[in-house]
């Protein structure tokens, strides 16, 4: 990649040539992924800040918070509050929605982040993330969380920062996926991928195999047929990967295919999986089909499904199109 273009300038053409960005959410992905720089710096510190460990606190959904799940949720409200861009926000680490205060203006965008995805991952030194999505606020007078209650089908722009060896920001607006990767010495993320597809075949897949035995027949079905391999009735070998941050195996599938799923299984019959529909869920998927791959609950599409609350669970299979079709035709046959 040798023409440079920095996000601004990719957001600048995109809004004068495509008309795909109006010059507030221009202005809120800017906002975004230099909370993002932000977050990364803290991350890059390590043992050497203050930044590494538990919070020992709980967040709503009775996990224990790291304290840089806190520090990314609190970076990334306080670079996006004052702007004018956004009416509220929406987070994983926070009960209710954050209204933007009186003192500043309210624009028309909702705003969603899993600020830190992958904490298990923090003191490994493992690739972890932020993911985030924007909504349109539906008309009318103030703001409330049944505004945030949309299909993910409704994104206007959908994204995550994985903090790797390197920075990369991925990005859609609904014009194909972008990535940019973060130039430290420019301090600004370079286009460096566009037009990303995810391939439609793959032989790898991704998913915890520790809760094998919890899981329901049409996953086990399509598992147990890879593991086979050339002896089996896929007749090729598979290989698997689990990084344990979302935001890692998605980016290995964005960059070279593979099937990814964390399913509903018996371990908490009622809880319909453990990843969030609204911060993890939703922007993954529309960044998986903006690919050309598919993103399902097993049954129906991701991008389809009408929340019922902020922090709903779903079951989740995506990546290379013709294996997720495949999962959901097990589904379907079960
Ligand atoms: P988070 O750190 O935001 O809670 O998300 C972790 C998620 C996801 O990133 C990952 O795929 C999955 O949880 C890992 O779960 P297991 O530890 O059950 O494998
Ligand atoms: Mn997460
Ligand atoms: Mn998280």
């Amino acid at each position: 990649m040798t023409k440079n273009i920095s996000l601004t300038r990719y957001l600048v053409e995109q809004q004068r040539s495509e008309g795909h960005i109006p010059s507030q959410l221009r202005l809120l992905l800017e906002v975004v992924a230099r909370a993002c720089k932000s977050i990364s710096q803290a991350v890059n510190k390590g043992d050497l800040g203050e930044v590494m460990g538990s919070a020992e606190s709980e967040n709503i959904q009775g996990e224990m918070q790291k304290k840089l799940d806190i520090i990314a949720n609190e970076v990334l409200i306080e670079a996006n509050e004052w702007g004018g861009h956004l009416a509220a926000m929406a987070s994983e680490e926070m009960e209710g929605i954050y209204v933007v205060p009186n003192r500043y203006p309210q624009g028309e965008y909702l705003l969603l982040f899993d600020p830190l995805d992958g904490s298990s991952n923090i003191e490994v030194n493992v690739s972890i993330g932020t993911i985030f999505s924007v909504l349109l606020k539906p008309e009318g007078a103030g703001v409330s969380e049944q505004d945030f209650l949309q299909a993910g089908a409704k994104q206007v722009a959908a994204g995550y920062c994985v903090y790797g060896p390197q920075t990369t920001l991925v990005l859609t607006v609904g014009d194909g996926v972008a990535m940019f990767t973060l130039d430290r010495e420019q301090g600004s993320f370079i286009l460096t991928k566009e037009n990303i597809k995810v391939p439609e075949d793959t032989i790898e897949f991704a998913i915890n195999m520790s809760n094998m035995r919890h899981w329901d027949a049409p996953v086990k079905r399509y598992v147990d047929e890879c593991l086979q391999g050339t002896d089996g009735p896929r007749a090729k070998d598979f290989n698997m990967r689990w990084i344990a941050s979302m935001v890692g195996d998605v980016h290995r599938i964005l960059t070279r295919g593979g099937v990814f799923m964390y399913p509903w299984d018996k371990r908490e019959p009622n809880k319909p999986g453990k990843l969030r529909l609204m911060y993890e869920a939703n922007p993954m998927s529309w960044l998986i089909e903006q690919a050309g791959g598919a993103a399902t609950n097993g049954k129906e599409r991701i991008l389809d499904i009408a929340p019922s609350k902020l922090h709903e669970r779903v079951s989740v299979i995506l990546g290379s199109k013709n294996e997720v079709e495949r999962i959901t035709r097990y589904h379907h046959e079960a």
